[in-house]
């Protein structure tokens, strides 16, 4: 099928130079270029507070784009047209003058290029200034109070506030300035080819649908393992621990897509409604049960792949004695019709035994042990497992004759995988999203009511382990699969954790 593109965009990027620009978004970009969803009139501003001209940003960006854009290698010729795109801006984003120039350039390039003056802001900036600059582009007369023109958004990466306050304040401070409709808060987990199938498989396909509920599944255990430790972000670990970091956004929106309900379209509300409501129909826990339900973890030295590896307490810019936990689990209910009496166990890592992430479903065995006078006594349940990350595809797990004379079960496995039917490289998280933005589209973004009720279930976690700290950090060796104090959690209730 013919690729449209899109509108033409001044797409701004604010923190242009940072890590995330360098490594996701300005690949991306370069990515549906060479796909050719930009319209030649679209524009990539990148707005920091270093950096020199629009030459030695093009330079670094290329080096950038050599390295991480997944289409390699670099062709110099669709790049030199890649860039003729790219433009820089030195600025301070508390500057108001700033921003007035920086609105000035713009609308000089837009009117070289006859562009009709749509934007989109991309917040690649650290959470405390967010406010502000949004402030300051409201100030500066950057967002079209009205529809029907041209048009403006906002992207706002993660984190999304680090409790429910300030994430309140914060949707407060921007509706002031950009509409809900306007709004994108960004979680790439969404954006990824294999989250997105979540539904898809779940309601495209007729035969699954009937199952996924407390009838027949026991339990749901979702995992985002990661091998690698905090990579330079320690002064980042130290302000927000995993729990910020990947449970409140990443693992909360994979159970949601799991345990949602079929939205009655899919389209951008409904599909969020029915998420909202997942997190609603969470119960609440007491401090009590909050202690008995969670772990947190902290690794210290140990080996991956064959490598040692230092501790937390050893990364750059954390505390020799920090408490802060790079390792959660998390037994929750989603108690509704659907879903009354299962439990669904959710974890997080860093520096564990191998990076995955999965959702695995539980379904519950027999009501009779059929084979049992033949001498088969237990069986091994059927597990339906949706790999999000790496080896994307989606497994089952039966029980098969062993072929002889004795009766003997053992568990077989179907399996679907991505690079065999769909071959090559799935698109990156970012080139999806960064085109619904463009589009309007917000349908794998999160909704206001969305992040709230996801840090109205993870705050009373945070207050009720910094009311407990905790006593036996670091609990795990880098490289394992995480504290014993998880193993008990699953335990404790006759379950254990997969070992992806
Ligand atoms: C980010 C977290 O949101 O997601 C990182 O801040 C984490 O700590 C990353 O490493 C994981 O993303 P992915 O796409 O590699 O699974």
């Amino acid at each position: 099928m013919a690729v449209v593109p899109t509108e033409p965009v001044s797409i701004v990027i604010f923190g242009g130079s940072g890590d995330l620009s360098k490594r996701k978004l300005v690949p991306a970009l370069y990515e549906l270029h060479l796909e050719g969803h930009l319209a030649p009139a679209t524009l990539i501003v990148a707005y920091a507070r270093t950096g020199e001209s629009d030459e030695t940003y093009r330079a670094e960006m290329k080096a950038a784009v050599a390295e991480f854009a997944r289409i390699k290698p670099l062709d110099e010729e669709k790049w030199a047209a890649f860039e003729s795109r790219l433009f820089f801006f030195r600025g301070d984003l508390t500057v108001p003058k700033h921003l007035a120039d920086l609105k000035t350039r713009i609308e000089t390039l837009e009117k070289e290029r006859n562009a009709p003056g749509n934007r989109l802001f991309y917040l690649a900036i650290p959470p405390s200034a967010i406010s502000p600059v949004v402030k300051n582009l409201g100030d500066a007369g950057f967002v079209y109070p009205v529809d029907g023109g041209p048009w403006s958004r906002l992207i706002v990466e993660k984190p999304f506030g680090r409790d429910l306050k300030s994430a309140q304040t914060l949707n407060e401070e921007i509706s002031q300035v950009f509409r809900e409709r306007q709004t994108f808060r960004i979680d790439h987990y969404l954006g990824k080819e294999t989250t997105q199938n979540i539904l898809v498989f779940r309601l495209g396909n007729g035969i699954f649908e009937p199952l996924w509920n407390g009838r027949y599944v026991d339990h749901v255990q979702i995992t985002v393992a990661e091998s690698i430790g905090v990579e330079g972000r320690g002064r980042f670990y130290e302000e927000a621990g995993i729990l910020r970091d990947i449970i409140q956004n990443h693992v909360l929106q994979l159970l949601c897509l799991v345990a949602m309900e079929p939205p009655v379209a899919f389209e951008p509300n409904a599909v969020r409604d029915e998420k909202v409501k997942v997190l609603k129909a969470v119960r609440p826990q007491t401090p009590a049960e909050i202690l008995m339900d969670t772990v947190r973890g902290q690794y210290g030295p140990g080996a991956v792949d064959g490598k040692p590896v230092p501790g937390y307490r050893s990364e750059m810019n954390v505390h020799p004695m920090s408490l802060r936990e790079t390792y959660a689990a998390w037994k929750v209910h989603v108690e509704n019709w659907r879903w009354a009496g299962v439990p669904f166990y959710l974890r997080a890592g860093k520096r564990m035994a191998k990076r995955v992430t999965e959702i695995a479903i539980t379904f519950k065995t027999p009501p009779i042990a059929m084979f049992r006078r033949a001498g088969v006594t237990q069986q091994a349940p059927n597990v339906l497992v949706l790999r999000i990350q790496p080896d994307e595809g989606i497994f089952l797990t039966f029980g098969a004759k062993v072929p002889g004379a004795v009766s003997k079960i053992d568990p077989v496995t179907m399996d679907f995988r991505y690079s065999q039917y769909f071959g090559g490289s799935q698109p990156e998280a970012y080139e999806r999203l960064l085109l619904d933005a463009i589009h309007g589209n917000s349908t794998l973004f999160a909704r206001r009511d969305e992040v709230e009720a996801a840090w109205e279930l993870v705050t009373p976690l945070l207050e009720t382990w910094r009311e407990n700290p905790p006593s036996d950090h670091p609990n795990y060796e880098a490289g394992t699969w995480g504290p014993e104090a998880a193993v008990a959690l699953m335990a404790r209730d006759g379950r254990r954790w997969r070992r992806p």
